[in-house]
């Protein structure tokens, strides 16, 4: 008897804590019913930026620093150590570049002679080093002219910092006019700071150029491809579009040297090498062996958005270099010139292989339009010359090009002045997309999950092109791609998608960075030259990308959108494909917190399930020693009809998944 009467008191007791957890439980409403919107396919895309080394040194693939000896020190990245430059008569060879006819691109070549048998060698250092990895083959290539002949054999090896030799073979150079030569080899060892070593058989002159080596194993197995392992994590983002080159690459340091498309399609030997804007941006990061050779260039990019799924977004110069440098301005009576470098482009991606731009584009081997449906004019650029520019490039590309959607920008900020006006002065324009930029702390991301809530629905469309929490300063050197940065861009993200009725496309910027050659961070993929990894911001951009959906949904607690209250960030989605419903929740509080969802419209089958992104700490961080520290986690979750209780983690992102019954 009394041993009953415990129980019943035991049983009581556990159901009354029971009812007051749930009562101090959050509960969130989702109107699975009402489509507000529909996601647009742009949503979550990627900003693909010539900094950090992103291009040449990291997604381009070749391993030869200053192929072509075009660099402003045209033997940059090349070395020489038995050639004593001081004492001719005795050293045992010597390599000079020589420049030919003015009106050529890529002028330069290296002439290399010979004087006698006591071991010149050639050896180019690559980006900070060659990444081989041991069994692949590698795939060498060469321009030469043999001088009577002179020379009966090149000996091209990899060596390592003590010049062991690491993979080796070689070249019979037969004529004496300029002739390419091909060779592959395999590497023995892995190493990631491989040098390439030439060494030459016989004496006499040779002339050398476009001294190339790609690893066989590229993406899609393209010869002199892209890096295999960096573009399987951007196509893992399955994105929406792909933004490129830049960034202010696109503006340049000056008119002259701002990003222009033309000279970078056609024969890759052709493609004039420029000094990339970010060499000696940032005194505290120089690069002075920064420069873009175009094996990159516009045909691939392109192809790569092709590759991965993404719409094609390319942002070209409105006449105007970077405002931060010279702020160079083009006449309005000689903008003529830029203004047709867009209409041109559409033609190359668009056109039929009949048409002058179209058949370069099918001589490349691409017969098939690119779909071209998005085109940007400048990068960040602000002030009323930049609005007078802009209505030039509008009218001209809206005669031809009807169906052209063009993205505008509203300057490096997202508020003051410049901000301001450029937003006013395109909305009067009735512009299509304008792209807003924001480099900011933590807290602002947080701050700003309500951003977009009281942004005009007919106005312009919102292009959210660069964005990444900044965990010192912007810019910063000591800038980290922590967990803090990473969930506080995730709640921002949620305000992103609650408001994708006027937010049309949005991407984390840079992408990219060389853990040896950056300039700026934080960066989303992080690589040396043997591997790379997604930070934590990565993996955050993954699990909203992957998980976008097809339509809006409301999701409320006590009939008002989630936006922070009580640390508390929601979004939910419907995708009508897979008969899903998707809800985004990020807690950035210290604490766990237990919800309630209850769903109105629809029940669901009994199990979902939950994809968790946490971390221990607020400064913890993905790296190459531990790449997947902070990445996704999954786990069943039961469903009562049309009622879920989930529990999120401190400081966590949870996607929660339920199958329409
Ligand atoms: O992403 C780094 C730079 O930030 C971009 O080049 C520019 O558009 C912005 O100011």
């Amino acid at each position: 008897m009394k041993n009953n009467l415990i129980t019943k008191i035991t049983v009581c007791s556990l159901l009354l804590t029971s009812f007051l957890s749930n009562a101090q439980k959050t509960t969130l409403e989702v109107n699975t019913a009402k489509t507000i919107t529909k996601i647009q396919p742009t949503m979550y895309g990627v900003f693909f930026e010539d900094i950090n080394f992103a291009a040449d040194g990291g997604l381009y693939a070749e391993m030869i620093k200053n192929r072509s000896f075009e660099f402003e020190i045209p033997l940059m990245g090349w070395s020489q150590p038995n050639s004593d430059r001081h004492s001719y008569n005795k050293q045992s060879g010597i390599a000079t570049t020589v420049k030919v006819l003015k009106n050529k691109t890529n002028s330069n070549f290296c002439q290399v002679i010979i004087n006698n048998d006591k071991g010149y060698e050639l050896i180019n250092e690559g980006f900070r080093g060659m990444g081989i990895k041991k069994d692949l083959k590698y795939n060498l290539s060469l321009k030469a002219a043999n001088h009577n002949g002179a020379i009966k054999k090149i000996t091209i090896q990899f060596i390592d910092k003590d010049k062991k030799v690491l993979g080796e073979t070689n070249i019979v150079p037969t004529s004496n006019d300029w002739q390419n030569y091909t060779t592959q080899f395999i590497a023995t060892q892995t190493e990631a700071k491989a040098k390439l070593k030439i060494t030459f058989e016989g004496t006499g002159t040779i002339d050398l150029d476009m001294i190339s080596l790609f690893p066989d194993d590229t993406w899609n197995h393209r010869k002199n491809g892209l890096r295999k392992d960096i573009v399987q994590l951007l196509y893992d983002l399955k994105p929406g579009f792909l933004r490129f080159p830049g960034g202010c690459i696109v503006e340049g340091r000056t008119l002259a040297q701002r990003y222009q498309w033309k000279k970078t399609v056609g024969d890759v030997e052709k493609r004039e090498t420029l000094i990339n804007r970010w060499n000696i941006e940032f005194e505290h990061k120089l690069a002075p062996d920064y420069f873009q050779t175009f094996g990159l260039g516009f045909f691939e990019y392109f192809q790569l958005a092709e590759d991965i799924g993404a719409s094609p977004l390319p942002i070209l110069s409105c006449g105007m270099s970077c405002q931060f440098n010279s702020g160079e301005l083009v006449p309005m009576n000689e903008l003529n010139p830029y203004v047709q470098d867009a209409l041109d482009l559409i033609e190359f991606a668009n056109g039929p292989v009949t048409a002058p731009w179209g058949k370069i584009r099918s001589k490349m081997g691409h017969p098939k339009p690119f779909n071209l449906k998005l085109i940007g004019v400048g990068n960040e650029q602000w002030g009323p010359e930049y609005i007078e520019r802009y209505k030039v490039f509008e009218k001209a590309i809206k005669s031809k090009y009807p169906t052209m959607t063009i993205v505008s920008g509203a300057g490096p900020f997202p508020e003051g002045d410049y901000f301001e006006y450029g937003t006013k002065e395109l909305k009067k324009l009735n512009a299509e997309i304008v792209d807003e930029h924001y480099y900011k702390n933590p807290q602002w991301f947080r701050d700003n999950a309500i951003r977009y809530d009281s942004y005009d629905r007919k106005g312009p469309k919102v292009f959210a092109g660069e964005y990444a929490a900044q965990s010192v300063a912007i810019a910063s050197p000591d800038n980290k791609n922590n967990w803090e940065c990473a969930f506080s861009e995730a709640a921002f993200m949620t305000g992103l998608e609650r408001n994708a009725e006027v937010v049309h496309l949005t991407s984390y910027a840079p992408l990219m960075a060389h853990a040896e050659a950056w300039q700026w961070t934080p960066d989303m993929i992080w690589f040396n030259n043997l591997e790379s990894y997604g930070s934590a911001n990565y993996q955050v951009q993954k699990l909203f990308s992957t998980n976008k959906g097809t339509d809006l949904l409301a999701i409320t607690r006590d009939g008002k959108a989630v936006t922070g209250q009580n640390n508390l960030f929601a979004s939910a989605v419907k995708d009508v494909i897979t008969r899903e419903i998707i809800i985004k929740l990020v807690n950035a509080s210290a604490n766990a917190q237990d919800l309630n969802i209850d769903f109105k419209g629809n029940k669901f089958q009994s199990k979902g399930k939950v994809t968790t992104l946490t971390s221990a700490k607020l400064d913890d961080v993905n790296s190459f020693e531990s790449p997947t520290k902070i990445s996704p986690t999954e786990s069943e979750i039961k469903c009562n009809g049309d009622k879920v209780s989930i529990n999120l983690p401190a400081h966590s992102v949870s996607v929660l998944k339920l199958k329409l019954k």
